[in-house]
């Protein structure tokens, strides 16, 4: 066959391991914390085999479930290599301790996931790294801010919770000035929306705990970058303790064997909850980069193919009256409160009692999450029932 698509590619990902022979239909769970040799030379040509990556030692340094999922990942981000670590935030810990160093500068998008906002504000100031929260979308605040020692801009694509879209190739064009690294979390876009790295980024970062998994059972993240940064990165993962355990991995790489019926599907309905929520006069904003009012709209029209293939998060502001906003709750019938995203059902959660639960009522609104603002994760249902449960519990806000 000449050109085979990347659904049926991802499907056929990983067929064949290094030094494992599988001619099972689906993958095996690999458990076992150590492979074993015969004899002392096979145990020296088994180390230098692992450290190639065409062989398997112990647990951490190396499991075929990982090569597995890496594989998989590093195909549909278009990488050279990837790792797979126990989180999204062992990915992104693992990542940022390998090229931070005390003395370094790191410029970091303001409207991130909240443990990662931590990571910056708490973790690395504390070595010495300077660090810079910026307006992900004003690229002269992101220019101003970059300093001669800036090595790093970190952001997600469209950013959690207030969608915030990322000019991905302007961000790499600024920090390659500096010989530095622009990273970007694609944990909300996902690479069937954008893959980061052909647009000039050089890491990508996944929670794979959402939505490439998306059934919410499994704890994982991803890095995906050219092999030298990977090789970079892995004993950092490696002395940290971050690859996950074979269970979670194996899950994971179940799951992604139908990402690509999911995912888009996912981002299509939330495109239409998005223009349906707009509509409603209960709903006081609407934040998705297909809005045209949006102010990410333009960047994510450069960025994406379509509406229907932007994200599966839709952020909306409703009356900050609690106990209209605790009817609303009640009245959903489908649609339930859940700290997570990206599962096959439709979930939501309000920032102030979550991700942003730490801040002050005045950090919150500078930043401008208010207690009316919910953040939404599509699921896969049919988009009709989704609709109905919203516009039936919208009706608390009549009262
Ligand atoms: C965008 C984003 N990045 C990273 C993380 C951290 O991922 P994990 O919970 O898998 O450590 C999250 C968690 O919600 C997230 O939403």
């Amino acid at each position: 066959m000449s050109t085979i698509s990347k659904a049926t590619q991802l499907l056929y990902a990983s067929d064949q391991l290094p030094d494992i022979d599988i001619s099972s239909e689906s993958m095996p769970i690999f458990t076992t914390t150590a492979f074993t040799w015969n004899s002392i030379s096979e145990a020296i040509e088994g180390y230098a085999k692992t450290k190639t990556g065409d062989g398997y030692s112990y647990i951490r340094t190396n499991n075929p479930n990982r090569t597995a999922l890496a594989t998989a990942i590093t195909q549909l981000e278009g990488g050279e290599a990837s790792l797979i670590c126990a989180s999204g935030m062992g990915a992104i810990t693992s990542t940022l301790l390998t090229f931070l160093q005390s003395g370094d500068h790191i410029i970091y998008s303001n409207c991130c996931y909240g443990e990662t906002l931590d990571v910056m504000k708490q973790l690395f100031t504390k070595f010495g790294v300077e660090t810079t929260a910026v307006n992900i979308e004003n690229m002269d605040e992101v220019t101003a801010a970059l300093r001669p020692n800036t090595k790093i801009i970190y952001t997600e694509v469209v950013a959690n919770p207030l969608m915030k879209v990322a000019d991905v190739p302007a961000l790499a064009k600024l920090i390659h000035k500096n010989d530095g690294l622009l990273i970007i979390d694609n944990t909300f876009t996902t690479p069937f929306a954008i893959q980061p790295l052909s647009l000039g980024a050089d890491i990508v970062i996944h929670s794979l705990t959402k939505f490439l998994n998306g059934h919410s059972d499994a704890l994982a993240g991803s890095v995906t970058a050219k092999k030298e940064l990977i090789d970079q990165i892995n004993p950092v993962s490696m002395f940290c303790g971050t690859p996950a355990d074979p269970y979670s991995t194996w899950l994971v790489f179940r799951s992604l064997r139908t990402a690509f019926l999911r995912v888009p599907r996912q981002m299509q309905h939330a495109a239409i909850l998005a223009k349906t929520l707009a509509r409603d006069p209960r709903v006081q904003a609407v934040y998705h980069p297909s809005i045209e009012s949006f102010s990410g709209h333009e960047t994510a029209k450069k960025l994406f193919a379509n509406d229907a293939s932007m994200c599966g998060m839709v952020s909306f502001v409703v009356s900050e009256d609690f106990a209209q906003r605790d009817e609303f709750s009640r009245r959903l019938q489908l649609v339930h409160y859940a700290p997570t995203l990206g599962g096959v059902r439709t979930t939501y959660q309000q920032p102030v009692y979550s991700s942003h639960a730490h801040l002050s009522d005045e950090e919150r609104r500078k930043a401008g999450i208010t207690p009316g603002l919910i953040r939404v994760s599509v699921g896969i249902e049919p988009i009709e029932d989704i609709l109905a449960d919203f516009k039936q519990a919208l009706d608390a806000f009549d009262r």
